[in-house]
C-alpha cells in the first residue's frame, strides 16, 4: 500500500473531505503541517517514506516553497512544479494556452500608462480588467472604465511591492447570466463543473458568488482537455467565461477549493483526487 503525504497550512473543509476519501479507501496517509516542518535539504529522511505528496497549502508562499523543495529532491509531488509555475502566473497561463491554440481571454502585460493606453486600444477600448500576475479570491483586480480610473489604479500600484508595477490588462467580458464556470479537471478529464453566479462582475465564491451545477458539455470537455495538455496535466480548476463565440479560459488554479462543489454536482471531487494520487505513486 502506497504512503501518501498531505502537506497543509491548516485544515479547511476541503482537506477534511480529502481525509475522508483517503480513509474510505484505507490509504496509508500522513498529514504534514508545513508550518511546523523544516524544509532542510540536508535531512530528507522524513520525506523518503512517501510515495506521493499532495500539496494543499492555503498559504501560496509556503505551498510554492514546499513544491519546489520536494521536486528538487526527487519526491513525487502533486501538482508538480512545472504545472504550479504556470498556474501561479496568470500571464504565463494565458500565453501557454494561447500558444497551444486554446481560446483565452485576451491579456496584455504592461507596466506604465502609455503602454497601458496602447494595450487598451488593441483590446478594443474600455472597459478593461486590470489584474496582477498572481493572486486569488478576486483580490487586486479592478474593472477600469475610463482613463481617469486607469491613471488612479496605476498610481496606486506604484505604492505596492515592485512586482505589482507590471500588471495584466484584459478585455472585459460581459458574462452570460452573470456567471462564470469553474471546471474540475483531473489528468485532462473534466469530472464536473459549477456555475458561479453573482450580481457583482467578480463571481468568486470567496466574494459571495452562488454555486450551481454546470453540465459538462462536449465543448467544455474539449477545452479542458486541451488546457490540461498545454499545462501538463495534474489536478486543475479551470475558470472559464461564456462568450458569444464560445467558451474562453480565464485562469487555471492548481490548489483548488472544492468544498462547495461536491453537493451541487453530485461528484466526489475528493474521491477523484484520491484515486488520481494513487495512480501517481513512484
Ligand atoms: N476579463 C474579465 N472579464 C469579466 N470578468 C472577469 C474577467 N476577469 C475576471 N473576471 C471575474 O472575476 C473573477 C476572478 O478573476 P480571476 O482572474 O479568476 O482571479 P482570482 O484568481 O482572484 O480568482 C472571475 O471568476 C470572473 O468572474
Ligand atoms: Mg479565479
Amino acid at each position: 500500500m502506497p504512503r501518501i503525504g498531505l502537506i497543509h497550512t491548516g485544515l479547511r473543509a476541503d482537506e477534511k473531505l480529502l481525509i475522508k476519501a483517503l480513509k474510505k479507501r484505507q490509504v496509508d496517509y500522513e498529514l504534514i503541517d508545513i508550518r511546523q516542518t523544516p524544509l532542510n535539504p540536508d535531512d530528507l529522511t522524513f520525506w523518503e517514506k512517501f510515495d506521493v505528496i499532495l500539496e494543499r497549502c492555503i498559504s501560496t508562499a509556503r505551498g510554492n516553497a514546499a513544491i519546489e523543495f520536494l521536486s528538487n529532491t526527487g519526491r513525487q509531488i502533486v501538482n508538480n512544479k512545472d504545472i504550479v509555475a504556470i498556474c501561479n502566473d496568470k500571464f504565463q497561463t494565458a500565453s501557454v494556452l494561447s500558444a497551444n491554440k486554446v481560446p483565452v481571454i485576451r491579456s496584455i502585460l504592461v507596466s506604465d500608462e502609455s503602454q497601458a493606453s496602447k494595450a487598451i486600444e488593441s483590446l478594443g477600448g474600455y472597459p478593461v480588467v486590470m489584474k496582477s500576475r498572481e493572486g486569488s479570491w478576486g483580490r487586486l483586480m479592478g474593472k477600469i472604465n475610463d482613463e481617469d480610473a486607469l491613471e488612479a489604479a496605476i498610481a496606486h500600484r506604484r505604492h505596492l511591492s515592485p512586482r505589482h508595477n507590471v500588471f495584466i490588462l484584459q478585455e472585459y467580458i460581459d458574462k452570460k447570466e452573470n456567471r462564470d464556470i469553474r471546471a474540475f479537471v483531473i489528468n485532462g478529464e473534466c469530472i464536473c463543473a459549477i456555475y458561479r453566479t453573482s450580481s457583482h462582475w467578480i463571481t468568486n465564491t470567496a466574494k459571495g458568488g452562488e454555486v450551481s451545477n454546470c453540465p459538462v458539455t462536449d465543448e467544455l470537455l474539449e477545452i479542458c482537455e486541451n488546457s490540461s495538455n498545454a499545462i501538463g496535466g495534474g489536478i486543475l480548476a479551470i475558470d472559464l467565461i461564456e462568450t458569444t463565440e464560445g467558451l474562453v479560459v480565464n485562469e487555471v488554479n492548481h490548489t483548488m477549493e472544492f468544498k462547495n462543489s461536491e453537493e451541487p454536482t453530485g461528484v466526489s471531487i475528493s474521491g477523484a483526487i484520491t484515486d488520481y494520487l494513487l495512480t501517481q505513486t513512484k
